[in-house]
């Protein structure tokens, strides 16, 4: 833990947009009278009706939340319309493409004419609002331009990363039963095309088994790579919008209304589908996104994630938009054609507001200083970080090298869950300390609890919870409201739990410390132990499989696999290197296995629950301090698993 702190410097409070006074004000009101405060913000919005109510929310009993239930607006029309008068031909998408040759400018209203042309072709096809539209893409504009579609007419979109196998797309086609696909002929990254539309005939193949109401997929065309073609289901996308009209009327929404379904990883079971709405969602996205990158009007932003997840949804599309940014898109990698490519798009653009993840910082940071001098970073005003723990080393060097000591690091924590920011400094009112998220957003109220659900005070070490609701928060599990109110409101009752552990210090600084639950974050990207286990006992030769999470120098957390096989097959590298293939198959490359171990036994308690905590000492390579295995039905398994462990110093 680092113990330095980094005050808010002049030039960035003086033009900060909040500085700690108002913070300070404004947070106070913000949890002390949430009707009060929302009631005001909730109008940075456009309504098509005002709203009335303000919060109407419970995490008791059966979980109710709603915001600004009576009113009536568009997310579309927030995103796009409503700038057109003054900013029609602003830059609102930037997108830089894989090839550092290629890039192109969206005006608003190229915006407003592709997003219109899009929402009639769905319309023309019979996508209704409410129906649930599957959007499988790379990162090119058309995915922005889908979603805004959807959000126009009030279909409901559930966006797959682009990096997940068939089998993981036909899954969330299933569960949330979508009856139309947008997706491409071929992604590329890094010089290398992706075989989008052939993984989406594969997934609709898989779908049909269980459930087949796929009527069309529309293909933008990319690469114009070869693909097969399901004539009367496939459409291609610039003959569709070419044939219809360039303006369409939004749909006025129900502030409840949904807006996307993404599915996300738990410590149990399948992914989820976490349902977010209109008009709380929006605000949220939008003056999180105003206030945690001191967005100002002109401002060049790049957030580096995919719309695949919720960091592009909230940050690259739905919050910069609404502000009537200038959002940068980038197709690519960090490390093609080399390791100086984010910097270079940076002088390129003149970038103004980055944001990244941690692993990208660590492995660029490998990489050398020699990548990042190359360019000159003058534009840059200040620089983010999200999807886990940015440790002190790796924050020092963005911080040093990245902003020339210059820009502030905005650590943000938060969730697919929570919609938007929950734990992240303002740039003009919070002083920084290296690997800390600092304090929570307006409108929340985090508390740390012990395992008995007692509320710890003052600085201490718990599992972090929110005491109550905030706009941007999930509304439930899609079709699945009861298994919503198990995953998170149920271990401390009355609280959302967030799955993570987390320290607050002297000064009221929270440091996430990483999920207390069966969560890996790798790479940033979050995936469930139980999702990698049963894509490795769905392989013919293994009988059982225990996955743990290990300290990674670059990914965070590196994946660590036990498996027992069936009697007569032989563990070998061979089998390795074939499971290791089969788990990409089953769900994508995020979840390629770092190391697998092969163990005729696994440590479980008399009534055969494995006992991961001494797995993950193991796989951790600090096995000295196992703790108790004398509840252990056959201690002797224990043995065998540390001699053979794959993570030997
Ligand atoms: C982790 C990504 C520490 C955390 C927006 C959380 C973080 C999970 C941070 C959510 C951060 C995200 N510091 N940990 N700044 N940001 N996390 O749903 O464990 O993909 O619960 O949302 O990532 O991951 P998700």
């Amino acid at each position: 833990m680092s113990e330095k702190v980094y005050p808010v410097s002049r030039a960035t409070k003086s033009m900060a947009l909040i500085d700690k006074d108002k913070y300070e004000k404004w947070y106070e009101e913000s949890v002390e009278d949430p009707d009060k405060f929302w009631g005001k913000h909730g109008k940075r919005i456009d309504w098509f009706k005002p709203y009335t109510k303000v919060k109407n929310t419970s995490f008791k009993g059966k979980v109710s939340i709603k915001w600004f239930e009576d009113g009536l607006t568009n997310v579309s029309y927030n995103c796009i319309d409503r700038h057109l008068k003054t900013h029609g031909e602003r830059t609102a998408l930037i997108w830089e493409g894989d090839n550092p040759y290629i890039d192109k400018k969206i005006t608003y209203n190229q915006l407003y004419d592709q997003v219109c042309r899009l929402a009639n072709v769905l319309k023309k096809h019979g996508v209704k609002k409410g129906d649930r539209v599957t959007i499988y893409m790379p990162m090119i504009p058309e995915a922005a331009y889908a979603m805004l579609a959807c959000a126009r007419i009030g279909a409901v979109h559930s966006v797959v990363f682009g990096g997940f196998s068939p089998e993981a797309l036909a899954g969330r086609i299933v569960d949330c039963q979508s009856c139309f696909v947008i997706t491409c002929d071929e992604g590329v990254r890094g010089g290398k095309p992706v075989p989008l539309k052939e993984n989406t005939d594969k997934a609709i193949h898989i779908a049909a088994r269980q459930y087949a109401t796929v009527k069309n997929v529309l293909v933008v065309r990319r690469t114009g790579g070869k693909i097969e073609w399901a004539p009367g289901r496939d459409l291609w996308y610039h003959q569709e919008i070419a044939s219809v009209k360039g303006h369409c009327e939004p749909v006025k929404m129900k502030a409840e209304d949904p807006l996307f379904i993404l599915y996300t990883s738990g410590s149990t079971g399948k992914p989820k589908g976490v349902l977010h709405t209109t008009g709380g969602y929006l605000v949220y996205a939008a003056m999180t996104h105003e206030y945690v990158f001191d967005y100002h009007d002109g401002d060049v932003y790049w957030c580096t994630a995919d719309v695949g997840w919720v960091t592009g949804h909230s940050y690259i599309v739905y919050g910069p938009l609404a502000n009537c940014a200038t959002s940068l898109m980038f197709e690519g990698v960090p490390n093609f054609p080399d390791q100086g490519r984010f910097w270079e798009v940076i002088d390129k653009h003149n970038v103004n507001i980055f944001y990244t993840a941690p692993t990208a910082i660590r492995s660029l940071m490998g990489a050398g200083d020699e990548y990042v001098k190359r360019s000159s970073r003058s534009s840059l005003r200040l620089l983010g970080t999200v999807g886990e723990p940015i440790n002190p080393e790796a924050w020092e060097w963005y911080y040093r090298v990245v902003g020339d000591s210059r820009c502030p690091v905005i650590d943000t924590w938060w969730q697919t869950e929570t919609g938007g920011h929950m734990i992240t400094p303002l740039p003009g009112a919070t002083a920084l300390k290296p690997g800390s998220a600092t304090v929570p957003f307006f409108g929340i109220k985090p508390q740390l609890v012990d395992n008995e659900g007692n509320v710890l005070e003052g600085p201490a070490d718990g599992n972090l919870c929110i005491a109550d609701s905030w706009p941007g928060q999930m509304r439930t599990v899609y079709g699945d409201h009861e298994r919503f109110i198990q995953t998170y409101f149920s271990t401390y009752k009355g609280k959302y739990f967030t799955g993570d552990g987390c320290r607050r210090d002297e000064d009221g600084y929270y440091w996430i410390t990483g999920r207390v639950d069966d969560v890996l974050n790798v790479s940033g990207h979050r995936l469930g132990t139980a999702e990698v286990e049963s894509a490795l006992v769905s392989h013919d030769y293994v009988s059982e499989a225990a996955v743990v999470g290990y300290p990674h120098n670059v990914k965070g957390q590196g994946i660590y696999c036990y498996v027992t096989l069936m009697s007569g097959h032989e563990g070998d590298d061979a089998l390795r290197q074939e499971l290791i293939k089969h788990v990409r198959s089953e769900i994508g490359p995020i979840a390629t296995p770092d190391k697998i171990q092969f163990a005729p036994g696994l440590p479980k308690t008399r009534s055969g629950k494995i006992m991961r905590r001494i797995l993950r000492k193991i796989a951790e390579d600090d096995f000295g301090a196992l703790g108790d295995i004398s509840t252990l039905a056959d201690p002797g398994v224990v043995d065998d698993l540390i001699e053979n462990r794959q993570n030997k110093a």
